[in-house]
């Protein structure tokens, strides 16, 4: 299998995190997983499928046995007791998280592809002070950012879920950028939790497609 790993610099023998073509995760579904999407669209099968694919294959790179990875009432997914991880798809490919339980409390991954954000959206999807930020951008360089800012807020949202059980909406959250491959996430109401404290990572996989990270170690 043709994995692409992703941050490096974050990953090691307890975390493994990459990205592969969907075409390239297609395969025999466990029988007990398609169960949960027997009865969805060939497209959304497909990537539910190849989600498993990828996290299989990055729990043996860690040498974790193979586990199914159920989906429960809410969507997310049910990792064993020994791993927690992270799953995202788009068109054409996906993206996975998994980490050993004793050093990665949570994580989330998400991928996008580049330039879906329109402008018209910008007032559901962002805060004001964000779309002030996007504004005073370079026009060459705001439908990345637009399109990383996002992710970040998905990548977030599958982080804190495992911790809080809580929905979060689009508007409850404000990403600032921190540096090139940072940003981070503070809530619009509230006090910060320990959930907002990480970093999002931010990369930029392939020339369309952009991916972030959040991680909470243990
Ligand atoms: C769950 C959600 C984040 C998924 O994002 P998406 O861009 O639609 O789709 P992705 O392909 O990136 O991710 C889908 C995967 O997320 C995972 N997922 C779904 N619900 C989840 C949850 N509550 N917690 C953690 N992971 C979850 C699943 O593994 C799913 O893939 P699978 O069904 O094939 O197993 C999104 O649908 C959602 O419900 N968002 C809530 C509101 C929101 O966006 N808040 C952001 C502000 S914090």
């Amino acid at each position: 299998m043709n994995l692409h790993p992703l941050l490096p610099d974050l990953t090691g023998p307890d975390l493994a995190i990459a990205w592969a073509p969907l075409e390239a995760l297609s395969g025999d579904p466990h029988p007990e997983e398609w169960e949960d999407i027997a009865s969805a669209a060939p497209n959304r099968q497909k990537e539910f499928v190849a989600g498993r694919q990828l996290a299989r294959a990055l729990s043996d790179q860690l040498g974790l046995p193979p586990a199914t990875l159920r989906r429960a009432e809410d969507r997310a997914p049910i990792w064993p007791i020994d791993r927690t991880g992270s799953l995202s798809h788009c068109d054409t490919l996906c993206a996975a998280a998994v980490g050993k339980r004793g050093t990665v409390q949570s994580i989330g991954v998400d991928v996008e592809t580049i330039g879906r954000v329109e402008q018209k959206l910008w007032p559901t999807l962002f805060t004001e002070k964000e779309a002030d930020y996007f504004s005073s951008l370079a026009p060459n360089t705001v439908a990345l950012e637009t399109t990383l800012f996002f992710s970040a807020k998905e990548a977030f949202y599958k982080c804190q879920y495992p911790l809080t059980q809580k929905w979060v909406g689009l508007q409850d959250v404000e990403i600032t950028r921190t540096d090139h491959h940072s940003l981070a996430i503070a809530p619009t109401r509230g006090a910060a939790q320990a959930w907002h404290a990480a970093p999002i990572h931010t990369v930029e996989i392939v020339e369309s497609h952009v991916a972030t990270v959040m991680l909470l170690p243990v």
